[in-house]
């Protein structure tokens, strides 16, 4: 029989590493929360064309890595392969935009890009994202890296940079375009790059061809061409950084992927990943939501990607949580019908209960106890359901104490200390 596999290059968590996985996306979830984020839960598939006109038909994404099908329908559409325009379709059809601003939500989930896999590099891959749109001041800029940056050092991380730059306003843009594209009539490029530089010049810095890249680091620099104002609010964002004790380099050369950044964009570049380094990257949109029918209103967020984070938490050693946290383990001995009431009655108070299934001896039993990672177990026989008494084992300690089956939830909740409210 045909023994099936996970597509090619798909990221996957399965007991082991999931708890890491878990743990990386509930600390960056919990920086994202408390900085006023709220969840916007959004479909996994869209319209084609929002993609498109959102992410730009220029770019590597909408060119060569979307995975795009006809529904039933005869629709076009495709997986998402980020989360931005997803969130500006859903802030405009449900008038998020007309109530108080900036709105501030945050995603996670998985997207979806058809790249050439690599360790770091998937074709299904994890993102918590951040956007905060109605607000065009550069404070919401630094509240969007620091969120980022607090993430990452909340996890442990120490070695990353961060890297930014500010890829100016339109004027900046139209002024900056004329000097890039003079630049590039004087090269001698194959027919696609020369169609590529007429729909968007900024994505001959993609290239990863030596002989191009050669000549696109002799280009004008975007940074030289800023206005005064969108020099002004560079200025503004390095200056807060500095107060709030962010490091960050200028990296006057930095290539978004994507065509929808303007003014402060920013990457996030981990040191001991191989070749798959930015672990996470944004930056400011100001024209996106009118280019998707909205009204003019401008848009910062970020990417994190979770999956680099993990193998960056992995190679500087970072010690995570281990084993999933159970507060008891049972042991039953005979059919164990009523271990599993009992346990039932236990998680219902609030108690994390696990127990042992078929018919393990005592030893076996015994033997899953430990390996549960449980602090408490006991055992549960003829003996101990007739009498009502039982022997609560502290796994840590070995240490054994007298409880009576009906006292058993109380006693547990009263001994753990690192409990909710039992209110
Ligand atoms: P992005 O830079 O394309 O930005 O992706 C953000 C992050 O997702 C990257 O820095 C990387 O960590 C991770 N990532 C991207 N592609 C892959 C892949 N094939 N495999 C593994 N990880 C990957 C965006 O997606 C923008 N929507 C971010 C943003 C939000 N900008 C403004 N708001």
């Amino acid at each position: 029989m045909t023994r099936f596999q996970a597509p090619k290059g798909v990221s996957e968590y399965y007991p082991g590493r999931s708890i890491y996985f878990d743990y990386v996306r509930s600390c960056v979830i919990e920086c994202v929360q408390s900085s006023g984020y709220q969840l916007m839960e959004l479909p996994i598939f869209e319209d084609t064309e929002l993609f498109t006109r959102g992410v730009g038909e220029s770019t590597d994404v909408v060119r060569k890595e979307m995975y795009t099908f006809e529904d039933r329908g005869g629709r076009s559409i495709t997986l998402r392969p980020e989360g931005t325009a997803g969130v500006m379709r859903a802030v405009i059809e449900h008038s998020l935009d007309r109530g108080q601003l900036p709105v501030k939500v945050y995603y996670s989930g998985a997207f979806f890009r058809a790249e050439r896999p690599q360790a770091g590099r998937y074709r299904q891959f994890y993102q918590v994202g951040i956007e905060a749109i109605g607000l065009s001041d550069p404070k919401i800029d630094v509240e969007v890296i620091a969120v980022a940056d607090r993430a990452f050092k909340k996890l442990g991380l120490s070695k990353y940079q961060l890297e930014i730059t500010s890829l100016g306003d339109l004027v900046t843009r139209e002024n900056y375009l004329k000097e890039l594209r003079a630049y590039i009539e004087t090269l001698s490029l194959d027919e696609e790059m020369r169609n590529r530089a007429v729909l968007n010049p900024l994505r001959l810095f993609d290239d990863k061809r030596p002989e191009i890249k050669e000549l696109m680091s002799r280009a004008p620099i975007l940074m030289d061409y800023l206005t005064v104002q969108s020099a002004k609010d560079f200025e503004k964002v390095k200056e807060l950084l500095i107060r709030l004790g962010i490091d960050f380099v200028v990296n006057n050369r930095m290539v978004r992927g994507l065509d929808y950044y303007t003014g402060t964009a920013f990457e996030f570049v981990h040191n001991e990943l191989g070749a798959q380094t930015v672990i996470g990257g944004g930056g400011r949109y100001d024209g996106l939501m009118a280019q998707l029918g909205g009204q003019e209103l401008s848009g910062i967020g970020f990417g994190l990607g979770l999956d680099r984070i993990l193998l960056a938490c992995e190679a500087e050693g970072i010690e995570m949580p281990e084993g999933f946290e159970l507060d008891l383990y049972i042991v039953p001995l005979g059919t164990g019908d009523e271990a599993l009431i009992i346990a039932e009655e236990l998680r219902e108070r609030g108690l994390r209960v696990d127990l042992a299934f078929g018919d393990k001896a005592l030893k076996g039993g015994m033997k899953s106890a430990d390996r549960s990672g449980a602090k408490y177990s006991v055992v549960l026989g003829a003996n101990e359901l007739s009498s009502g008494s039982i022997q609560l084992k502290e796994m840590e300690t070995g240490v054994i104490s007298s409880v009576t089956l009906s006292a058993l939830a109380n006693e547990l909740i009263e001994r753990i200390s690192n409990f909710g409210d039992f209110s």
